[in-house]
C-alpha cells in the first residue's frame, strides 16, 4: 500500500498560484470533493489517506488552468484544510474567515443582493438566524411531524406490496422536495421545474445553462414574491415578505435574498444524504438488522449516517493576513474545508471508516459548526429519522435489484437511480 506521503507526490501539480503558496503544498484535490464517482461500500474511502497525521495540514488545490472550478476558489484556487481541528476552527473563527460571497451563484448574473443568510458574517448574521429560527427550531420541527409522517407513510405504502423501488428517482428526490414545497407554500406542480433549475445551477458545469436557470429562478421567486405581498397566506415565503427584523419590513433585496438562499438549501441535500443511506443499509445488511433490531438506534444511526456522508464541503475567504501552521495566508485566500477527511479524523472519532450507530459525541461537519450551522437540520434529522422508523415498520430486508449500477458520487451529486428489491 502507498503511504500518505506518495500518495501527496502523486497528486503534486505545478499549476500557477499565487506567490506566497509553497510549491510542494500544491496539489490537485478536485477530486476529493465529490464529483469524481466510485463504486465502494464506503465512497468517501479514496479521502482516508488524507487524514494521515503526517500529511502536511495546509494544502493547496490550484485551480486546474484547463478545467477550472471543481473546487471553491475557482480560477484563483484555495488552501484545503483537512484536519478535525482545524477544520472546527475555519467554521467558527468569524474574525479569520468570512463567508462573503459564498454560494452566491446570483453574482454570475449580475444580481447584487446577498444570499441570507448563508453569506452574511456575524454580527449582522445573527439578527437574520433569529429572525428564521422559529420556523426550524427543533420546536418548529416538532409539530411538522404529522405532515412528514403522512408524506413517508403515504408514499412508502405506495409501493410496499410491489416489492421494488428506485429509492433515489421515485423516493428520495420526491418526498423531502414534497415536505419543502409545503414548508415555503410553493405550487406543488413546480416541483419537476424546481429540481430541472436546480439540477442546471449546481450540477451542469454549464455556464449558460446555469446563468438560464438562475435567470429562470429568480424571475420565478420574485414573481411568487410579489403574489405573496399582494395575498398573504400561511407558509414560509409569505411570513418572510411580512416578516419585520429588528422592528422593520425586510427590503426587496433581503426578501429575495431568503427567499433565494432556502430554496437552494432546501431542495436536494436530503434527497443525496436518503439515496446514500439506502444505498450503504443495501450493500452491508447488517446496518438494517441492527436497525430492524433495535429501532431505538434510530436517532443515533442517523448522526452516523450523516457522519459518513458529508455530501458537502464548505469554504471560507481568509479576512486578513496571518500566519497558520507556518504558512502564509492571505486576505482573499479561499480556504476550503474537506468534510470527507474530517468526520473520519482517528483522533476524533475512533476506529472511523466502520458504521457504528452506537456512536457518542458524534460532533461530525455535515452541517459545518458555529453559527452558520445548518438552519434546516432539524427539519432534515426529523425526515431522515421519521423515513428509518415508518420503513421498517413495512419493508423486510432489502437488496440492490440485481444488475443494477451502484456507482455513487461521494457528494451531492449522489446517485440518480438506485432499485431496491425485497420479498413480497
Ligand atoms: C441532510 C441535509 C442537509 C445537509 C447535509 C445540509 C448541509 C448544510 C451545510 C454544510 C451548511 C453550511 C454551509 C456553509 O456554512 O458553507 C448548511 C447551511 C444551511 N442550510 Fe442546510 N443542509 C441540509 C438540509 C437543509 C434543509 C432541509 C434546509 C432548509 C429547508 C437547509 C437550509 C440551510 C440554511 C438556510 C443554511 C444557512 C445557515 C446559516 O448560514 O446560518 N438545509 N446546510
Amino acid at each position: 500500500m502507498m503511504t500518505a506521503a506518495r500518495m501527496l507526490d502523486s497528486i503534486r501539480v505545478d499549476y500557477p498560484a499565487p506567490a506566497h503558496v509553497p510549491a510542494e503544498l500544491k496539489v490537485d484535490l478536485g477530486w476529493a470533493m465529490g464529483s469524481v464517482p466510485n463504486d465502494l461500500v464506503d465512497p468517501y474511502l479514496p479521502c482516508a489517506w488524507l487524514t494521515d497525521r503526517d500529511l502536511p495540514p495546509l494544502l493547496f488545490n490550484p485551480a486546474n488552468p484547463k478545467a477550472p472550478g471543481g473546487i471553491a476558489g475557482g480560477m484563483r484556487g484555495a488552501w484545503v484544510v483537512h484536519r478535525y481541528e482545524d477544520i472546527e476552527r475555519v467554521y467558527t473563527d468569524n474574525d479569520h474567515f468570512s463567508n462573503r460571497g459564498t454560494a452566491e451563484f446570483q453574482a454570475m448574473i449580475g444580481e447584487t443582493f446577498r444570499s441570507i443568510p448563508l453569506a452574511i458574517d456575524p454580527p449582522e448574521h445573527g439578527k437574520y438566524r433569529m429572525f428564521l429560527m422559529p420556523h426550524f427550531s427543533p420546536a418548529a420541527v416538532a409539530r411538522m411531524d404529522a405532515t412528514i409522517r403522512g408524506v413517508v407513510v403515504e408514499m412508502i405504502e405506495g409501493f410496499a406490496g410491489q416489492g421494488e423501488v428506485d429509492i433515489a428517482w421515485d423516493f428520495a428526490r420526491a418526498f423531502p422536495v414534497r415536505i419543502f414545497m409545503g414548508l415555503m407554500g410553493f405550487p406543488a406542480p413546480m416541483f419537476e421545474q424546481f429540481l430541472a433549475w436546480e439540477w442546471d445551477i449546481l450540477h451542469s458545469w454549464d455556464t449558460q445553462k446555469t446563468m438560464a436557470a438562475l435567470r429562470a429562478v429568480l424571475a420565478f421567486l420574485r414573481g411568487f414574491i410579489a403574489e405573496k405581498e399582494r395575498e398573504p397566506d400561511e407558509h414560509l415565503v409569505s411570513k418572510i415578505v411580512h416578516g419585520r427584523i429588528e422592528g422593520r419590513a425586510l427590503s426587496a433585496d433581503e426578501k429575495i435574498g431568503t427567499v433565494w438562499f432556502l430554496w437552494l438549501g432546501g431542495l436536494d441535500t436530503v434527497a443525496a444524504t436518503i439515496s446514500q443511506m439506502f444505498r450503504r443499509m443495501a450493500l452491508e445488511p447488517e446496518i438494517q438488522r441492527q436497525l430492524r433490531d433495535h429501532p431505538e438506534l434510530i436517532n443515533s444511526a442517523v448522526e452516523e449516517f450523516l457522519r459518513t456522508q458529508p455530501i458537502l464541503s464548505s469554504a471560507r475567504t481568509a479576512r486578513r493576513d496571518f500566519e497558520w501552521h507556518g504558512v502564509e495566508i492571505k486576505a482573499g485566500d479561499a480556504i476550503q474545508c474537506l468534510n470527507p477527511a474530517g468526520n473520519f479524523d482517528a483522533a476524533r472519532f475512533p476506529d472511523p471508516r466502520s458504521f457504528d450507530m452506537t456512536r457518542k459525541g458524534n460532533r461530525h461537519f455535515t452541517f459545518v459548526a458555529g453559527v452558520h450551522l445548518c438552519l434546516g437540520a432539524s427539519l432534515a434529522r426529523r425526515e431522515l429519522r421519521t423515513l428509518l422508523e415508518e420503513w421498517f415498520r413495512r419493508i423486510p430486508e432489502f437488496r440492490v435489484k440485481p444488475g443494477a449500477d451502484t456507482t455513487v458520487f461521494p457528494g451531492l451529486l449522489s446517485i440518480r437511480n438506485l432499485p431496491l428489491v425485497w420479498d413480497v
